[in-house]
């Protein structure tokens, strides 16, 4: 031992030599020594963070500041910092990247891998191998931003414009968006529309009892907010009296249903319409192959999960859930559509369409929050119906429905009763009465075999199959009935072979489905890689370069806190596998609520949202239900300043909340006076105060404190939006901040990828008086002792991607995650400082100081030269940057967030781009370039315009200076693959699925 304890001093001494005679390499001037040979190297903080000590003291001199203390003084207000050791390596102890895989790999073992034939929305996907290395594992797909640039995200917006055209095509409907967050919210989402499609005058939903029991929970939530009434039954009760009848907003039926039947809906849905309800459909989409599809029998909207087209379950996500519509609803419909368009040169592009349904426009008028969604896994679902085509698909359906038939003849052989055997598709739900004292012998029976089977009641359970089943998963179903049934080795020889389909001929699917050219031509995996790599090849991520979007806080997403996520060991588990099965999930799990919980000073989580405005609801739904357990449910006033996110006045409004809006001051600063005389005018029904903190100025507010004591005052609680506590972590906390309850998006802070629009996690975190209230599940303990009903379809929303939130907070432990929060200050600063007299900031606070991010005022260059601040962010591109986030929360405005990821060389390349453009709208102010063609307007500049002959070109300027305006472009361009878009024209002339063979032939 002695001589290692001398082995490691030298080491160190001469480490530390070398390391200072080659200062003027970056990052090796503080490279710090070993304390001893065994001391692990590789710590994440100096991966996550971009500047190093060097460049950090450089920031902080140029900024004024001789230390990191003093920059932090004049930034975050002094009343609500937390003491240091709040969140340090005490508190949260650092592991480095392989304690980290060790760590996982020992608590994954813990998860037992039993083969789930639970079912209920849930299988086991086969995710094949391309898909899973080149999209799922591929930060080129994972890292981008939703596409709201759309020049620079031609590729995700081809393959969600795929996943849209798989479910119109399969479901038969009219129209499909881009993906919702599960199957149980989207049918919540479905549910809405139903009622506002009555004129909010219908206020009866009737759901079949034959629907998943988790989406009847959530329905159940978001139906309180809205005062619509839900009635579980048979379904063919719904129009029996006359009273329901008439008040008949909508029906949800399930196709095939929880117990696998499959029943004829065409007269029951003629019925439903001449009520004048909505007939809205649950259902499969591998069933719809071979079923005949809801569209071609009624349906007005058909919704569902997407994730057996090759996502792993994930213990509950995250999953696409998918909801189309017909022709007539296709304005009402909520979340993100994908459309055709045109660009200047009259190329087909593609772009959000018809935007102004969304919530940041509607606002309080919204009656869906949805923002991020599930874009990554819908990717992976259309990418499966690529590769697969409309035949793979087919003979997938008919392998997994065939087996099922098997199944059935052997269970029936035995004596078991199927209870759906007159129609079925992948689904048995069989009563084991007549061999078992009970169902739990049946599952103890499986279990020995390594199964789990679903648990319907003390009679009956049920056996879902899907395409991972093989010859020995079958036998080993097949076996455990027999053991069950006390008979010997099961003899499957002479079982009959199906040929034909176990469900009513009127009921096949006769229509042909993907005959689209790009379903038909991807199989070889040769050209599936291909295919993959060339839509990627279009989009602008984090591999290329920052995304510097205020308020979305894209940091680093480490390819060491990715990999857990795909080990079998967290992907296979079914969300409701038995409790004693998934003690590795259920222990990260409780160790990432702790640490939320002293990250914001709470004191309990939950981790049900799946995104951050699903965390919105969630919270205000808690606060509903406190308030009602106080005898005050009649606390009904929400008041949201000005500069808030459009998804809290839409939460608010989903939660049954009238919102009152709060009036900002001229420097940005909450109207304390205004809050004042609001909340005490609303005293009587004050519910809530919703807050973003810092505020979505890009400033700490120094009456933050104040601000929270005026609602306490009034009876009322504090939702504090967590959307920009990347600026607090460690620093300061919501609840010293005076907050109730936060949802953290743990898709910006807490560096979950933003998979080119979701997935997303938005836990949130509550004082110890809202804790009961938190959300339950019906299949799985979760939440409080007067917990609300469910938020999300499973129990732990989007299970799998916990995880690296789970990882980034364990690997940077509690100093790096402080260290973090104060250079992530630092870099905005340090950029506001950088682009003073170019642009005029538009906030600061006393000390001259922003927050994480920083919002532009471009409103100067509009009246100038007639310059939006589209052509601004237009022209970012040609720098190879993604533009910062335009015109919000002020529309004159640009916000821009660096995060702490960034290196010094990063942000300066950013903030050249910058100011070389506000060279390039000088000429254009002072007429050295006309206003109508220059290079904002005419911005971007694709490659295919550099080929334009010299009269095409026309412009006052080189292809030079359009393309490579400065030096460093020439090494690092990133190209947009089309021109400018045209948004209108796309709204007005509405396509939003594939072209199909006869579109490309012409
Ligand atoms: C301030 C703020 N609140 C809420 C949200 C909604 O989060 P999500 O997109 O995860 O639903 C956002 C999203 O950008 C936001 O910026």
């Amino acid at each position: 031992m002695a001589a290692l304890r001398v082995a490691s001093t030298c080491l160190r001494q001469s480490a530390a030599r070398s390391i200072h005679q080659s200062l003027s390499v970056r990052g090796l001037a503080t490279a710090k020594s070993p304390k001893n040979l065994f001391e692990s190297l590789d710590t994440f903080t100096d991966r996550h963070i971009g500047p190093d000590d060097n460049e950090t003291e450089f920031m902080l001199s140029k900024l004024g500041f001789d230390s990191m203390e003093s920059f932090l003084a004049a930034t975050v207000p002094q009343n609500i910092r937390i003491a240091g050791s709040t969140v340090s390596n005490v508190s949260i102890p650092a592991l480095s990247e392989t304690e980290l895989h060790a760590s996982a790999k020992r608590l994954g073992r813990k998860n037992e891998q039993f083969k789930s034939f639970i079912g209920m929305g849930y299988h086991n996907a086969v995710v094949p191998p391309v898909i899973l290395r080149n999209v799922f594992e591929n930060p080129a797909w994972y890292t981008p931003y939703t596409p709201y640039q759309p020049e620079i995200a031609q590729g995700r917006l081809e393959s969600l414009v795929n996943f849209q055209t798989m479910i119109m095509s399969l479901t038969s409907m009219h129209i499909s968006n881009a993906s919702l967050l599960d199957e149980a919210t989207a049918a919540a989402e479905a549910m809405v529309m139903a009622y506002v499609q009555s004129n909010q005058k219908k206020k009866t939903f009737f759901v079949d009892k034959a629907v998943l029991p988790q989406t009847i929970s959530v329905l159940k939530t978001r139906a309180k907010g809205f005062g619509i009434n839900i009635c579980v039954g048979d379904v063919a009760d719904a129009l029996k009296f006359d009273a329901l009848r008439a008040d008949l907003a909508g029906v949800l039926i399930q196709y095939p249903d929880v117990n696998g039947l499959i029943t004829d809906y065409s007269d029951f849905t003629k019925q439903v319409h001449e009520a004048g309800a909505l007939v809205i459909v649950a259902t499969d989409l591998l069933a719809l192959t071979l079923l005949k599809p809801p569209g071609e029998w009624g349906a007005d909207v058909v919704l569902g999960n997407s994730a057996r087209f090759g996502v792993p379950a994930g213990y509950g996500g995250p999953h696409g859930a998918f909801f189309a519509v017909t022709e007539k609803l296709k304005r009402k419909m909520p979340g993100r559509l994908i459309g055709r368009s045109k660009d200047t040169m009259g190329n087909p592009a593609y772009r959000l369409a018809l935007q102004t349904r969304e919530q940041h426009i509607r606002r309080e008028k919204a009656t869906s929050n949805i923002c991020t969604s599930q874009a990554l896994l819908a990717n992976m679902a259309a990418m499966y119906a690529v590769y697969h085509g409309p035949i793979g698909l087919e003979r997938i359906a008919k392998k997994v429905h065939f087996l099922t038939q098997i199944l059935k003849s052997a269970v029936e052989r035995l004596g078991f009763r199927v209870i759906n055997a007159s129609s079925y598709f992948d689904t048995l739900t069989i009563d084991v009465s007549k061999h078992c004292a009970n169902a739990e012998v049946m599952h103890a029976a499986a279990a020995l075999q390594g199964l789990n089977l679903r648990r319907v009641d003390k009679n009956t359970v049920g056996v879902t199959l899907d395409e991972s089943v093989g010859q020995e998963d079958l036998l080993s179903l097949i076996r455990a009935f027999y053991v069950a049934a006390s008979q010997p080795e099961p003899d499957v020889a002479d079982l009959p072979i199906p040929t034909e389909p176990a469900f009513p001929h009127q009921l096949a699917r006769e229509s042909e489905f993907l005959s689209h050219p790009v379903f038909n031509k991807h199989h070889s995996e040769t050209e599936m890689l291909r295919y993959i790599f060339h839509l990627a090849s279009k989009d602008l991520g984090l591999v290329h370069a920052m995304i510097p979007l205020g308020s979305c806080t894209m940091k680093l997403n480490s390819t060491s806190s990715m990999i857990p996520l795909t080990w079998p060991e967290f992907g296979s588990i079914h969300p409701f596998a038995p409790h004693e099965q998934v003690e590795g999930y259920r222990k990260i799990i409780k160790e990432l609520e702790d640490d939320l919980c002293k990250i914001t000073g709470f004191h309990a989580c939950s981790v049900q949202p799946n995104s951050g405005a699903a965390g919105e609801y969630a919270g205000l739904t808690v606060i509903r239900a406190y308030h009602e357990s106080r005898g005050e449910g009649h606390r009904d006033v929400c008041l949201i300043p000005l500069s808030a996110h459009g998804t809290n006045p839409a939460s608010a409004v989903m939660a049954g909340l009238k919102v009152v809006p709060v009036k900002t001051h001229s420097d940005g600063n909450l109207d304390l006076g205004d809050l004042k005389a609001k909340a005490e005018k609303h005293k009587d029904n004050l519910a809530v105060f919703m807050i973003t903190y810092p505020s979505t100025f890009g400033v700490f507010e120094d009456g933050i404190t104040d601000a929270c004591k005026i609602i306490h005052d009034c009876g009322g609680q504090v939702y504090l939006d967590g959307a920009n506590l990347n600026a607090q972590v460690g620093l300061t906390n919501p609840a010293v901040c005076g907050g109730d309850v936060c949802h953290l998006n743990l898709h910006k802070t807490f560096a979950i990828p933003h998979g080119g629009g979701g997935p997303g996690v938005g836990p949130i975190c509550v004082a110890e008086h809202l804790a009961p209230f938190l959300p339950s599940h019906p299949l799985v303990k979760t939440g409080g002792d007067a917990a609300i009903d469910a938020v999300s379809a499973a129990p732990f929303g989007s299970a799998s991607i916990l995880l690296i939130s789970w990882a980034y907070i364990k690997m940077l432990g509690g100093n790096g995650l402080s260290e973090s929060t104060n250079i992530a200050l630092l870099n905005a600063n340090y950029m506001a400082h950088r682009l003073a007299g170019h642009y005029s900031l538009r906030f600061k606070n006393k000390n001259g100081r922003v927050a994480h991010e920083l919002l532009i005022d471009l409103a100067e260059f509009d009246k100038a030269a007639g310059l939006k601040v589209t052509d601004f962010a237009k022209r970012v591109q040609d720098y190879g940057f993604h533009p910062p986030t335009c015109s919000w929360p002020i529309s004159t405005c640009m916000l821009i967030e660096p995060t702490e990821s960034e290196t010094l060389e990063e942000i300066d390349r950013f903030c050249d781009a910058m100011i070389q453009i506000r060279k390039e709208a000088e000429d254009i102010i002072t007429g050295k370039q006309p206003k109508d063609n220059n290079l904002l307007k005419n911005a971007p500049h694709p490659l295919s315009l550099m080929v334009t002959s010299d009269k095409e070109w026309n412009r006052p300027y080189s292809r030079e200076e359009a393309a490579y305006p400065v030096p460093w472009l020439r090494e690092k361009k990133f190209w947009p693959t089309v021109s400018r878009i045209d948004d209108a024209y796309g709204d007005l002339n509405l396509i939003c699925d594939c072209p199909t063979v006869e579109e490309l032939a012409s």
